[in-house]
């Protein structure tokens, strides 16, 4: 860990139906952030799925090169693009966490369905449990939680429920990237659309959720300040960006 002597920003954007969904606001995006960040910007790129799946959307689309990728819901911290695993970022999500357990546990729940193998880690276990309903999602945590598991449990676009380490979601990992680093938490900004990304909200990160951001994070992004675009996809993202440096400049001068 250093000290917050890095004066660049960190920008942590989703990718699916944030970013990536209108490819000609992507094209905008990236001609926006080459011109206006590339130089004082770090980015990373936070998704439900893992490094080789976003790394083929990078090198197929026009998503600009990111610095570092944090996959599986935060559970992977990888720099890009040489693939190297941020080893203190393991070491941080190790401890007290099985998944094989968790894994155990949960073959007793008729109702979730294991996600595919690719959808799956060390650090991530995944279901489909469509329409899960609050109580529901209760009693599965105190279950894992009587089990002694020290688990976060995701549940996004009323299907997917991501089990992760207690240290686990793209929040804590942006903000732990960002301490590695050594830029400091006011300068974290976070972009996305839908449950798993509504910790990009909170541990002190300015929030960004676009348009077409499903209503659990619109809810989410009042809740906490967050800034709601009223731009969808990409131009969202550009037009936050846009949004907090002008606000963090009228602040800092
Ligand atoms: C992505 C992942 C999936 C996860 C979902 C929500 O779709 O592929 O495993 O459950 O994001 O985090």
């Amino acid at each position: 860990m250093t000290d917050a002597s890095d004066s660049r920003y960190l920008l942590i954007s989703d990718l699916d139906d944030t970013l990536l969904g209108d490819d000609a606001a992507l094209k905008r995006f990236r001609d926006f952030y080459r011109n206006n960040c590339a130089s004082r910007f770090v980015l990373a790129y936070a998704s439900g799925r893992f490094y080789d799946s976003i790394r083929k959307d990078i090198e197929r689309t026009e998503l600009p090169s990111p610095d570092y990728v944090l996959g599986g819901v935060g559970s992977e911290m990888r720099r890009y693009p040489d693939g190297e695993p941020v080893a203190e970022w393991i070491e941080h999500i190790s401890a007290n966490w099985s998944a094989k357990k968790i894994r155990e546990i949960l073959k007793e729940y008729t109702r979730l369905e294991p996600q595919p193998k690719a959808s799956q880690s060390d650090y991530k276990v995944s279901y489909f449990y469509p329409d899960a309903g609050r109580e529901a999602l209760e009693r599965l945590r105190a279950d894992l939680k009587a089990a002694g598991m020290r688990i976060k449990l995701i549940y996004s676009s009323k299907r997917d429920l991501d089990v992760l380490p207690e240290q686990v979601d793209k929040g804590q990992a942006g903000a732990f990237l960002a301490q590695w680093l050594g830029i400091a938490g006011s300068r974290i900004l976070g972009a996305g659309n839908s449950a798993n990304d509504a910790t990009l909200f909170e541990h002190g990160i300015k929030g960004i959720a676009v348009a077409n951001a499903h209503d659990e994070l619109l809810q989410h992004a009042e809740a906490t300040g967050a800034y709601a675009s009223p731009e969808a996809y990409a131009d969202g993202v550009r037009d936050g960006v846009i949004h907090w440096l002008k606000e963090m400049e009228a602040t800092h001068g």
